[in-house]
């Protein structure tokens, strides 16, 4: 075989020893060691990327789940090849997992790259790890499917239905408020979170899987499916036998994720009222194409797309529920007018197609709303800007509290996270339930972007049964969590924002009509405020994290590594990403 035929399959990327066809010898010698015949040698070779590890609970059952989708590899005549990546446990890692996603894309593109396969399955789910396999199979260039996990069933505490972790947030407050003592957090701490598999409500997690589905890179009707349910095992196999089929179409995800694609996921997300978090990962995954997720884009998408679906943290329901409802299909079929329907899928169909397919298709609409009756006329996301967040900022508004969507009031600041867990509870704090809180330094370069957004309401006004205020960070929030909370403020306190110029007292509006979010202090006593202004930590110096605070982008672009993304699409029929795969 000349260097200039393509090479398939285990003769991908060949060691380089200087003599290549020693290297394909040395290789097939090698993988023979490891009891393969020759002929299961010669199939197309399937990469999975398992994402499991003792350090997440979510992907307890992944060892069951890689088994079925190896069966669907051998039985579509594959040739099925498990590899480690990193794993990103969300209650597991120190300082945030959102600290470590860039750097497990990188691990799974170099992988996906490095070794020979001619597909990818992905296997994921936990928050952070669905988003980093995408971004790293999309650098990489080759065929990708996604599988994930799939969310936990719901426990029962008392009669009560409990799911992580948007339950795991409301006994926590209860807690706080004093309404409920020691011994009975305790018990309900043993039962939020009871089978393997992801967070039970449209979490983070949740929402990149409804997302995915939407965005046409995992198989229908599979981002629903209970982590333990016999149709999860289905799915996995179903899944590893169309990587064998997307192995030999050649089919690569650049086909599959364009702008058109990413509109229909945008519209999925609003119509979830789906986590803050998607717009973070989805804007870092199209931005590995050099394809923008433009807040404009957002906010023209959220007044045209309702929500539709009714479950926590903003509804009712679990994500069992939404399954047995009918999932993302029923949901894209509500859509079905505001679609691009000629998106590609990793099904080896259209958006159009697949919904044809379907017409008839049972939904329960306790769960998923039909369109003439919305939970929400508009979505549940929107992008923000003002003098405040110069480059944006963002409010779940489904979350929020209406009667604060038009507020002007006194800040409250904390300078970073150390100075809320102090004060922020304390007797004398001065705050009032009208005040707008202010968490700052707690943004991508300072502090990773900890989940950390959604302030709890101060304790001595908790007690007096305040459930809502305004909230005001440069962090992220938890998927699962709730309250009139703006996030992900640009550019963020550590650069020099104008976050990190508010004091206490200033007076801070927000206006959801408007969609601003402003500091209404004058510009010459802001121009001092700024002189006077000193970064507030020294650079790391070493390691994992020194790269990342010198590369790590803002909110607007993903908070993606400036050097993973891709230049800019000319147009949209192909990338200029930097070293393909060979
Ligand atoms: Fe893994 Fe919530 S902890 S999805």
């Amino acid at each position: 075989m000349s260097d200039e035929t393509p090479q398939q399959g285990l003769d991908r990327g060949l060691t380089n020893y200087g003599d290549t066809e020693f290297a394909r010898f040395l290789r097939r010698s090698f993988a023979q060691s490891m009891g393969y015949t020759k002929r299961s040698l010669a199939k197309p070779v399937i990469g999975i990327a398992n994402a499991g590890s003792d350090f997440n609970n979510c992907h307890r059952h992944f060892p069951e789940l890689i088994a079925a989708v190896k069966r669907g590899v051998l039985a579509a005549g594959g040739l099925p090849m498990e590899f480690p990546s990193i794993s990103l446990g969300e209650p597991f890692l120190y300082p945030t997992s959102m600290m470590f996603r860039n750097l497990m894309s990188m691990d799974v593109e170099e992988m996906i790259r490095a070794q020979p396969m001619d597909a990818v399955v992905l296997v994921g789910g936990c928050d952070k790890t669905v988003p980093a396999q995408l971004m790293g199979a999309l650098s990489a260039g080759c065929p990708a499917i996604q599988l994930v996990g799939g969310p936990m069933m719901t426990g029962r505490y008392q009669g009560e239905r409990l799911g992580a972790c948007t339950d795991c947030r409301r006994h926590w407050g209860r807690y706080r408020a004093g309404e409920i003592g020691a011994r009975e957090i305790g018990a309900i701490e043993g039962n939020l979170a009871t089978t393997a598999g992801s967070c039970a409500v449209m979490g983070t997690a949740s929402t990149m899987a409804c997302v995915v589905e939407a965005l046409g890179m995992m198989l229908p009707h599979t981002a629903a499916i209970p982590a333990v349910h016999a149709d999860r095992l289905r799915a996995a196999e179903a899944t590893g036998a169309q990587a064998v089929w997307l192995a030999q179409q050649g089919l690569r995800p650049e086909a599959i994720v364009t702008a058109q694609s990413i509109d229909n996921a945008l519209r999925v997300l609003l119509a979830i009222s789906g986590s803050t978090n998607a717009v973070i990962h989805l804007t870092a995954i199209a931005g590995r194409l050099g394809l923008p997720v433009e807040a404009e884009r957002l906010n023209r998408l959220s007044e045209e797309t309702p929500v539709l679906v009714d479950l926590k943290p903003t509804g009712t329901h679990y994500m069992e529920d939404l399954y047995a409802a009918g999932g993302v299909q029923a949901i894209l079929r509500e859509l079905a007018d505001l679609l691009h329907r000629d998106c590609m899928t990793v099904a080896g169909k259209t958006v159009g197609e697949l919904l044809d397919e379907q017409r008839d298709a049972w939904v329960d609409h306790q769960v998923i709303r039909p369109r003439r009756e919305p939970l929400k006329p508009e979505g549940g996301l929107l992008a923000l800007s003002g003098s405040l967040a110069p480059n944006g900022a963002l409010i779940k508004r489904a979350a929020a509290d209406e009667s604060l969507f038009e507020h002007t009031g006194r800040a409250v600041v904390f300078d970073d996270l150390q100075d809320m867990a102090e004060r922020l509870d304390a007797e004398d704090l001065d705050v009032r339930p009208d005040d707008v809180l202010v968490l700052r330094n707690a943004g991508p370069l300072a502090a990773a972007m900890p989940e950390a957004g959604y302030i709890p309401i101060p304790a001595k006004l908790a007690r007096q049964g305040v459930r809502d205020m305004v909230r005001i960070s440069d962090a992220r929030m938890s998927g699962t969590a709730y309250g009139t909370v703006v996030l992900h403020v640009s550019p963020e306190a550590a650069l020099g924002g104008p976050l990190a110029l508010v004091r206490s007292g200033d007076r801070i509006r927000l206006s959801v009509a408007r969609r601003t979010i402003d500091l209404l202090v004058d510009e010459a006593e802001l121009a001092r405020r700024r002189a006077a202004w000193t970064p507030p930590q020294a650079p790391a110096r070493r390691g994992y994290q020194w790269l990342y605070q010198q590369h790590v982008m803002q909110a607007e672009n993903g908070c993606d590594f400036d050097f993973l993304r891709a230049q800019a699409r000319p147009d949209d029929a192909g990338t200029d990403r930097q070293g393909d795969r060979p």
